[in-house]
């Protein structure tokens, strides 16, 4: 598939590390890294408390992401944080919908009116889609349909190519387990084909698939081999820097 864009490789730490001195470290292992490897656009998804602070030593080589963000403006929403205040902690991408969230209740609704909330700040949505299993009848296409339907419902094509789609089987996620190459040709081509059954192959052909789902340093050159994905979202090997360094190699 024909990419436009650098190489997208996104940390998500999650609900870690546990101090902002191990954030900092961290942040700095990866930057060293990213300096060494150009050819990949690194991002950072710290958690939220880190982010002003991280802002300070991130430089312009690493970008920084948040794992969530409220789809008001303002408001009565006790424990949220606006994407005003995430901008002024210096974001430029945003984790949307994951699957972590959605467990916890966050629905498709939600998700699209998030993905609006951060293009209408001109920051990147990482929209997070991805099967629970594998039926053997094939429900899950349906249900990936179903989740980019929603998701893009009311963004315009024009801003298609601000977006990120990031296909995280759930079934692949922190278990260890992680889709093969011919699993992640097939969705990548399958995302495509939905993008462009219902808005047409020009829009459908900016939006950028990333993998994610146990990613780590032995599986990220085969995954990237494929061709068919601009990227990675990685959990669990993200807090490792020297794996991380050869996940973000792996897409030279
Ligand atoms: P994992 O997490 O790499 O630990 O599987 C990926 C994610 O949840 O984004």
């Amino acid at each position: 598939m024909k990419q436009s864009y650098k190489p997208l490789v996104v940390a998500n730490w999650k609900m870690n590390p546990g101090t902002l001195v191990e954030a900092k470290a961290l942040l700095l292992a990866i930057k060293a890294t990213a300096k060494k490897t150009p050819e990949a656009e690194v991002v950072v998804a710290a958690p939220a408390i880190f982010l002003t602070e991280l802002q300070k030593v991130v430089g312009s080589i690493v970008h920084l992401a948040a794992q969530n963000v409220h789809g008001q403006p303002n408001g009565a929403f006790t424990g949220e944080t606006s994407m005003a205040m995430l901008q002024a902690s210096g974001v430029s991408h945003v984790i949307v919908g994951h699957s972590e969230r959605r467990a916890m209740g966050e629905t498709d609704e939600v998700v699209a009116k998030k993905i609006q909330v951060v293009l209408k700040a001109k920051n990147t949505p990482i929209v997070c889609i991805g099967e629970r299993e594998r039926d053997s009848q094939g429900n899950f296409y349906i249900h990936i349909e179903s989740q980019i339907v929603s998701a893009f419902a009311t963004i315009p094509p024009n801003r298609f190519k601000d977006i990120v789609i990031a296909y995280e089987p759930i079934w692949a996620i922190g278990t260890g387990k992680t889709a093969t190459g011919d699993d992640v040709i097939e969705m990548s081509l399958y995302i495509h084909k939905v993008l462009t059954k219902h808005y047409g192959r020009n829009a459908a052909g900016k939006v950028r698939v990333i993998y994610g789902g146990s990613v780590n340093a032995e599986n990220a050159t085969s995954l990237y081999g494929t061709k068919s994905i601009a990227g990675f979202l990685v959990g669990g090997a993200s807090l490792k820097p020297a794996d991380f360094a050869k996940i973000i190699e792996a897409t030279k």
